[in-house]
């Protein structure tokens, strides 16, 4: 079986984009693999040294993985810095790792052009510390984005030269994973990119959204006056309204508009109402139980709990035999 893991950063509420790009999967996989998932709170810290919230964010960021259909009893779901051997691995992985490439790392490039006056060196050594994530469970499989690519890329490397070293054949060599064929993007409401948390607030929706803030997103969406020629191509903000219809909406509904569509009898107005209700419907259930477990912190309290204890037998182990290997006392 193979060992699956993610994380993600806590800084902000989950997105439909997040949700299909990477959650919906999740639920299927936790059962054909062994999965962890963690929350990346230690590096929150690279980018947000001060942060005002920490155990809010972490707390908030849990209970939308939970509430998205991740089972803690099934997959190890924890928080980072719950597995401080994180960091002895990341101590021991940075003494083989050059600042040569890690000067190199595009997103390492980015962060120090964003905040100039903080280029510390955990923004250097981040894929050091993404990489002891990854090895701390002999990772095989990591879902992420394309952005993340170069990051499993040194994790690779990371893990060949520690191998190389030190005369073993201990860390698997781990590769992003995309979900087989099924790269899905989620467009954002704005007509432009991916939807995106980043951006301008009301191109997202946010799985806690409510009802009437769902609706005044996708009313708001933006369209054209319309096809004046039957069976034409759609531009793009058109084409992101039925993207996001066939991810949330019947086929049949989808036919309809389409078919509205190509005989220039469309009117948006109509397949945006549609729209905002399908995906009130679609995202009710998981919107019900962020507010359920928001709400109940002895439970959360416990996932983190049996998260971090789950997460340590796996992780101390690793430490452990690294620590053998390299040389030191048992
Ligand atoms: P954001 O771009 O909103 O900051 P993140 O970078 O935190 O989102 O992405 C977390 C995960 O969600 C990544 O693995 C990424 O592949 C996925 N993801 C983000 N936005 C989308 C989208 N619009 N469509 C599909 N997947 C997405
Ligand atoms: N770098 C990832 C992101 O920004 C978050 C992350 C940290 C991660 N460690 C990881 C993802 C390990 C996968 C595996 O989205």
């Amino acid at each position: 079986m193979d060992i699956v893991l993610s994380g993600i950063r806590p800084t902000g509420n989950l997105h439909l984009g997040n949700y299909f790009g990477a959650l919906r999967n999740f639920k299927k996989m936790q059962h054909e693999n062994i999965c962890y998932f963690f929350i990346a709170d230690y590096h929150s810290l690279t980018t947000h040294p001060t942060p005002k919230d920490l155990q809010g964010n972490v707390k908030q960021a849990l209970v939308e993985y939970l509430a998205a259909g991740i089972d803690p009893e099934v997959a190890t779901i924890y928080v980072q810095s719950d597995l401080p051997e994180t960091a002895e691995l990341y101590l021991f992985l940075n003494m083989n790792a050059y600042k040569g490439e890690l000067e190199r790392v595009t997103t390492f490039k980015d962060k120090a052009r964003q905040q100039p006056e903080n280029i510390n060196a955990g923004l250097l050594t981040y894929p050091t510390l993404m990489a002891a994530d990854i090895l701390i469970h002999r990772s095989h499989k990591v879902p992420v984005g394309k952005d993340q690519e170069q990051h499993l890329e040194m994790t690779r490397t990371f893990a060949r030269r520690f191998n190389r070293l030190y005369k073993v054949d201990y860390f698997p060599e781990p590769v992003a994973y995309n979900f087989g064929q099924e790269l899905i993007k989620i467009p954002g409401l704005d007509g432009g990119g991916k939807m995106s948390k980043s951006d301008d607030e009301n191109s997202a929706i946010f799985l806690a959204d409510e009802p009437k803030m769902i609706q005044k997103k996708v009313m708001r969406a933006v369209t054209d006056a319309g096809p004046t020629e039957k069976n034409s191509p759609k531009p793009d903000p058109i084409e992101n309204l039925f993207s996001l219809m066939r991810a949330v909406s019947s086929p049949d509904t989808v036919e309809y508009f389409d078919e509205k569509y190509n005989n220039c009898e469309i009117r948006y107005g109509d397949m945006k109402k549609q729209l905002a209700e399908d995906i009130i419907n679609y995202t009710e259930p998981i919107r019900e139980k962020i507010k359920e477990l928001s709400a109940d912190d002895d439970y959360i309290r416990k996932v983190m709990d049996m998260g971090k204890e789950k997460a340590h037998e796996s992780g101390a182990k690793t430490v452990r035999e690294i620590r053998e290997i390299i040389g030191f006392r048992p």
